[in-house]
């Protein structure tokens, strides 16, 4: 089995967007992509079938901050991984924690040799460290594994920001080490990408992408965007950060975000995002469309009897209607969930299919000016 390989297929004139594919073990990757959040393995309200054929989803995350919680070590390495657990037999990146750990655990201590903290499930006390990580992350058995790394608050001060990069670009060589001296549990190929921090500074950023650049992974990405920065200095981070990392490889924007953040993001040279938004948003009843932002819960839906979305090939958005899915949702029906979160997915990976056809015709840049209107548009 080998590893990952990225093929640019395409560049865009007016832009820096391109069109590429990713191919690894457990299948092809048509890039630009979006890549659902399946936290504990699965894509909350949306089963790994209808991820197939009504999403279209090419690839999923699982992060291995919940899945060492829960279900844990010993029942995915009996599975043989997390692929044979929950059935999903394409790819899987695993984000490696060092996230996770910041939002959601309780007391936590970040030092040198890792992080300790709390589980927010029993209150248990556990230790992150760069090694425990790749280790744990081999038992999931993720394709595209993520090193581990500090993402600092946003609003975060220089001094905090480069002591915080260069832990991560100790901790990244930490991981590299580890890496490099375990193998692949299931007989695929396991891919470590690193990730680019240094808060909301240039030459930080810069420095950044150099360390990791030298690496040569596989694949690259970029972490502590989207942390409560204002808009225009994420879109002006993310674009630095592309201008200074390697072009025939492919690059991940973490946790980013917005349909019209996606597209923005698409046209610096971006490849890869994930985000859980249109999982999360559906869930409170904010849904996506081809014509605009839809609060479904809003009186005006009432009698929509038109499909919630017509503009997709989408089984689920083309056969409920507005006024049903409202009717669901006020219900507080669990079907209402799923029909958003299905709904809200598709439209994702419909955004990132055009994108990619836009770029591949030529006309990329007129058309994100065009799609970044109507996307905003409150319905
Ligand atoms: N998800 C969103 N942002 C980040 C980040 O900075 N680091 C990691 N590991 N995951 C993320």
């Amino acid at each position: 089995m080998a590893a990952l390989q990225f093929t640019l297929q395409h560049q865009d004139a007016g832009s820096k967007a391109r069109a590429g594919r990713i191919v690894t073990d457990h299948g092809e990757i048509q890039t630009p992509i979006f890549m659902p959040v399946g936290t504990v393995g699965s894509v909350k309200a949306v089963s790994q079938l209808q991820l197939e054929a009504e999403v279209k989803a090419q690839i999923i995350l699982g992060n291995t901050y919940h899945l060492y919680l829960r279900p844990g070590l010993e029942i995915l390495e009996a599975a043989g991984g997390l692929h044979r657990f929950n059935g999903w037999q394409r790819p899987i990146l695993t984000d490696s924690g060092g996230y996770q750990v910041f939002s959601l655990a309780g007391t936590r201590k970040i030092r040198e040799e890792g992080v300790t903290f709390q589980s927010h499930i029993d209150g248990s006390k556990h230790l992150f460290s760069p090694e425990y990580v790749m280790d744990i992350q081999r038992v999931i058995g993720g394709d595209i594994i993520m090193a581990f790394d500090e993402c600092p608050p946003g609003g975060s001060e220089y001094a905090y920001a480069r002591n915080s990069m260069e832990m991560t670009h100790r901790w990244l060589d930490r991981c590299l080490t580890r890496f490099n001296s375990t193998e692949d549990k299931y007989g695929y190929t396991q891919n470590l990408f690193p990730i680019v921090q240094g808060g909301t500074f240039k030459d930080l950023r810069q420095q950044s992408c150099e360390f990791i650049s030298s690496k040569e992974a596989t694949g690259n990405a970029i972490g502590g965007l989207s942390v409560g920065e204002p808009e225009p200095v994420m879109y002006e981070i993310c674009e630095w950060c592309c201008d200074h990392l390697p072009a025939q490889k492919p690059r991940y924007l973490m946790g980013v975000g917005t349909p019209w953040n996606i597209l923005e993001c698409i046209s610096m040279g971006i490849d890869m995002f994930d985000c859980v938004m249109p999982t999360r948003n559906g869930r409170n009843a904010m849904l996506f469309t081809t014509k605009g932002v839809i609060n479904i819960d809003n009186k005006k839906w009432e009698k929509d009897f038109s499909p919630i979305d017509d503009g997709l090939e989408c089984h689920t958005s083309n056969y409920y209607s507005k006024a049903y899915l409202r009717h669901l949702m006020k219900s507080k029906e669990i079907l209402g969930l799923s029909i958003a979160s299905i709904h809200n997915l598709a439209f994702y990976l419909w955004l990132v299919t055009e994108a990619r056809k836009h770029i591949i015709a030529g006309d990329f840049a007129s058309w994100k000016r065009e799609q970044v209107e109507v996307l905003k548009t409150r319905l």
